[in-house]
């Protein structure tokens, strides 16, 4: 079946809904360089001033699935079950989450992605680990699966090779915003990775993609409808980025402190988001009757990460990479930290290297930020708030301005922060 591109483009600039045929054709004409560029940037914008309904949303998400490979995981002896988390600074939460939920019995198997931009992405922190490697062919991927029960791998080029396209052209035509756009592209990856069932961590806040509850769990919303329309169990929790997670952000830096949540300690914040969405995850997979905080206490959950990084050739015994320079920055202040802006510290670390600016730069795995107090706290002036850490000094100062401005003092406590704002199921 065919159809004229411009025809379809007029259809949905006068408000007027796609067919499923139409959707199905779009997709495939655009895949194969039949519909142009230009015409799906005017079907972007047009989508994004004027929406879709929730069958065109899944029609859509289909479609792109429809253009590559889809995984299967359903000969595994146990159930499946993923997490997907929109980025935020310091969100290092797979690295504790995939192992914890394995220690259970569930299979967890997490394709990423790299950073572009202030949020990081999870490749570039566990790539910090010595020999890991992030590549992984399908057999070795689902022998890995049956067998230690979590992976963490690099999305092959195969999994909605639409979405790839489509996604590119919605970076440089200012349509990368609309919800329709975000939430089919993000479920066209997880369900064409063969999961039953995946849990979204929708983050809000100044670090997040969505800065407002309402957007946020809008986006939610659609993601979880597009789920459970698909067939997979699929549920949201929308959590504060308004400041950081934890205390230390860089790849590096997230490894170590991942490390430190799986060995029992670490920040309460990283704890409690990572209990959380495991047991949301555990209850897709029918384990309810568990607490999700003790197989980080005994050590369970860090046996299936040491097995984990193992497999893929990781030495977890070898010294993390650290960055040649650090500078600290001191309070100026007394009183409670009233405002630690997730954004600027976010883009101060990337700007000392954790991060990329283009695609094909290289990340430095030493860099990033530590701080030493979160909001809340109560500082002497001179006190330590943060370190900063790069390979390239002549980042310091653009950092160290970035950072200094993310922190705010009151002379009273703040109102405690809500790590979890809302659910969607
Ligand atoms: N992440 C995605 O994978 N797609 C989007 O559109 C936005 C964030």
């Amino acid at each position: 079946m065919s159809f004229s591109a411009v025809e379809l483009i007029i259809k949905k600039r006068e408000h007027e809904v796609l067919t499923t045929d139409e959707i199905n054709w779009l997709v495939d004409a655009y895949t194969k360089g039949v519909v142009a560029d230009e015409q799906m940037s005017a079907m972007a914008m047009a989508i994004l001033l004027n929406g879709m309904e929730r069958r065109e949303i899944l029609d859509l998400t289909m479609a792109m699935i429809a253009s590559g490979e889809r995984l299967d995981f359903s000969g595994l002896s146990k159930p499946t079950a993923d997490k997907h988390s929109t980025g935020g600074v310091g969100d290092k939460i797979t690295l504790p989450l995939a192992p914890l939920v394995a220690s259970y019995g569930v299979a967890v198997p997490q394709l990423s992605g790299r950073g572009l931009g202030h949020t990081g992405g999870t490749l570039d922190k566990l790539e910090a680990i010595s020999g890991w490697q992030a590549g992984l062919s399908n057999t070795e991927l689902y022998s890995q699966l049956a067998e230690v029960g979590a992976v963490v791998c690099a999305a092959g080029s195969g999994l909605a090779p639409a979405d790839k396209k489509l996604y590119a052209l919605r970076d440089v035509t200012g349509t990368v915003e609309a919800i329709p756009l975000i939430a089919s592209s993000i479920m066209s990856k997880k369900i064409a990775e063969g999961t039953s069932a995946l849990v979204l961590d929708v983050k809000v806040g100044s670090g997040a993609f969505m800065k407002t509850l309402d957007r946020a769990g809008e986006l939610a919303k659609t993601l979880v409808q597009i789920g459970q329309d698909a067939g997979v169990k699929t549920s949201a929790l929308l959590t504060d980025m308004s400041t950081p997670l934890g205390l230390k952000i860089g790849n590096a830096l997230e490894v170590e402190e991942s490390i430190e949540v799986l060995t029992g300690g670490g920040p309460a914040d990283v704890i409690e988001i990572t209990v959380e969405l495991a047991r949301e995850m555990l209850a897709h997979s029918g384990i309810n009757d568990v607490d999700p905080a003790e197989n980080l206490q005994n050590g369970k959950a860090m046996d299936v990460f040491r097995k984990m990084i193992s497999a893929q050739g990781g030495d977890l015994d070898a010294e993390l990479p650290k960055a040649k320079e650090f500078h600290t920055i001191r309070a100026t202040g007394s009183g409670f930290i009233s405002r630690l802006d997730a954004l600027s510290v976010g883009v101060a670390s990337w700007r000392l290297g954790a991060g990329r600016e283009r695609k094909e730069d290289a990340v430095q795995f030493g860099a990033g930020v530590e701080l030493h107090a979160q909001l809340g706290d109560s500082i002497e002036e001179g006190d330590a708030l943060m370190t900063l850490y790069t390979d390239t000094p002549e980042k310091f100062e653009r950092a160290i301005e970035l950072a200094s401005s993310a922190v705010d003092f009151s002379q009273q406590a703040p109102p405690k922060r809500e790590m979890i704002l809302g659910r969607v199921s």
